[in-house]
C-alpha cells in the first residue's frame, strides 16, 4: 500500500496573487511527510492541487502514471479514490449524523451492504474515539471531535494517500499526542503515503520521515526530518524551533530595518536544540519506511546537536507528560561509536559517511550542529527542492 506522489514545477496564482512557484518534491511511497509554512503561504491550496480540486498554472503531480492536473474526468475520479483527506475545517455534512458522515464514502463509492458499512464505520469511529457520539450532528459536538470525525471518514476507504490539513488544530495537547500516535500506528498498519499540514512544531519534529517548508512563495526546503532539524538555513531554523529571531515576522516577511535592528540588539539565533526521537508505533514494531535514528546524519556527515535522540532535554520531552505511554516507554537507542548506548553524555556519533560525504567524529562536548550538508549532499538527501530555495540560502 501507499504510492509515490511526485510534484514537479508546480506554480499557482489567484489573479495577480502568486501563491507559490516551482514547487518540486516527492512524497516517498508509504512515508509520513509534514508540510509547514506561515499562515497564508498556500499549504491548503497545495493539498487541493494533489487531489485535483484546484488546477495549477503550470507543473505536474504524478501519481501512478497519471498527471493529476491533466487527466480526464474519468481518470481523475479513479485517482481521487486513492485519497483520504481530512480538510482543515473537517468538511462534514451538517445535516447528517456523525455515523452517516463516516459511512458516506462507503455508500457512495462501494457496493458494500449496510452491515459491512456499519462494521467499517464503527471500527473507524472507535479508532478515533467517537463511540457514543455517532448519532449526534456535527453542530452538537466539539471542534476536536469534528476533526476526529473527519479523520474517521478519511480512513474508511483504506486510502493509498492520506492528506491531513491541520489535524491537530483545536485539539488539546493530550489529544494531539494521541492523534500523533494514531497517525504513526496507522502508517505502520496501512503504509499509506501521508502528508500532514500542521502548525504544531512538536508534531513536525517527532512524527514525520520528511519535512517541507513553504515560505515566500517557494518551497524553502523539503527532505528527511534529520536534515531539516539540523539545518542552519535561517528560515528553517526559525520555524522549526519556533523562534522570534529570524527572517519571518508577524506579517510573514520582516523588512530589512527590523532585521538590522535585531542584529544590532545582538538578537542572535540560539543554538539548535537536540533532535527528538521519532515517535514509534505503539506495538513496538518499526514502520517499513522508518530509518534508524541518526541514519541521514551519518550518511551526510552532519553532527547533530548534543543530546539528540536521547529524549532528554529535547523538544519532544518537554511535552512527554502528555504523550501516550507507548511513545515514552520506548526511547530510541543511542548510537555510539561502539554501537552501544553510552550513557548520558553521548550523542549520536557520526560513524560512516557514504562515499563522497564527509566523515566526522562527534565529540560529546559539541554544543551545536556545526555542519550543514554541502549543496550536493542536500541534493542527495533531499527529496525535493525549489529553485528559489537555493537562491536564497544563507542570505
Ligand atoms: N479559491 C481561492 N481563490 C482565491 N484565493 C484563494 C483561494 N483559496 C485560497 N486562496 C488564497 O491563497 C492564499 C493561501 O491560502 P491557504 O488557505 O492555502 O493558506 P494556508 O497556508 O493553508 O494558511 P493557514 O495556515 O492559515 O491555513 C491565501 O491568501 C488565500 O486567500
Ligand atoms: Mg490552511
Amino acid at each position: 500500500m501507499g504510492v509515490e506522489v511526485k510534484v514537479e514545477g508546480l506554480t499557482k496564482s489567484f489573479g495577480r496573487q502568486v501563491i507559490w512557484e516551482d514547487v518540486t518534491l516527492t512524497l516517498p511511497k508509504g512515508e509520513i511527510s509534514v508540510l509547514l509554512g506561515p499562515s497564508g503561504t498556500g499549504k491548503s491550496v497545495f493539498l487541493k492541487h494533489l487531489i485535483g480540486l484546484l488546477r495549477p498554472d503550470r507543473g505536474h503531480v504524478y501519481i501512478e502514471g497519471h498527471d493529476v492536473p491533466n487527466v480526464s474526468e474519468k481518470h481523475l475520479y479513479e485517482v481521487r479514490k486513492m485519497f483520504g483527506v481530512l480538510f482543515q475545517d473537517g468538511a462534514l455534512f451538517g445535516s447528517m449524523t456523525i455515523y452517516d458522515n463516516v459511512a458516506f464514502p462507503l455508500r457512495e463509492h462501494t457496493k458494500k451492504s449496510e452491515s459491512e458499512v456499519r462494521k467499517i464505520a464503527m471500527e473507524k469511529l472507535e479508532l478515533t474515539g467517537l463511540i457514543g457520539a455517532e448519532q449526534k450532528l456535527p453542530g452538537e459536538i466539539s471542534g476536536g471531535m469534528r476533526k476526529r470525525a473527519g479523520l474517521a471518514r478519511a480512513l474508511v476507504l483504506d486510502p493509498e494517500i492520506l492528506l491531513f490539513d491541520e489535524p491537530d488544530s483545536g485539539l488539546d495537547p493530550v489529544r494531539t499526542a494521541y492523534l500523533n500516535q494514531l497517525i504513526v500506528d496507522l502508517n505502520a498498519q496501512i503504509a499509506a503515503t501521508m502528508l500532514i499540514v500542521t502548525h504544531d512544531i512538536n508534531t513536525a519534529r517527532t512524527v514525520p520521515d520528511n519535512i517541507g517548508l513553504l515560505y515566500r512563495r517557494h518551497l524553502a526546503m523539503f527532505g528527511p526530518r534529520e536534515m531539516l532539524l539540523s539545518s542552519q538555513e535561517p528560515v528553517v531554523r526559525q520555524f522549526l524551533n519556533a523562534r522570534r529571531q529570524g527572517p519571518i515576522g508577524m506579517a510573514e516577511e520582516k523588512d530589512a530595518a527590523e532585521l538590522e535592528a535585531e542584529r544590532e540588539d545582538g538578537d542572535v539565533m540560539p543554538s539548535l536544540p537536540p533532535i527528538p526521537p521519532q515517535i514509534e508505533p505503539s506495538n513496538g514494531v518499526s514502520r517499513p519506511t522508518q530509518r534508524p535514528a541518526g541514519d541521514w546524519l551519518r550518511e551526510h556527515g552532519v553532527t547533530p546537536p548534543p543530546g539528540s535522540f536521547s529524549g532528554e532535554g529535547s523538544y519532544a520531552n518537554s511535552t512527554a507528560s502528555t504523550a501516550p505511554p507507548a511513545t515514552t516507554e520506548r526511547p530510541r537507542a543511542r548510537v555510539t561509536e561502539s554501537g552501544r548506548d553510552n550513557g548520558e553524555e553521548s550523542s549520536v556519533r557520526v560513524l560512516r559517511g557514504s562515499p563522497g560525504t564527509r566523515r566526522s567524529s562527534t565529540s560529546s562536548k559539541t554544543t551545536a550542529a556545526k555542519k550543514t550538508p554541502s549543496p550536493a549532499a542536500k541534493k542527495t538527501g533531499a527529496r525535493g527542492s525549489s529553485t528559489g530555495s537555493s537562491r536564497r540560502r544563507n542570505t
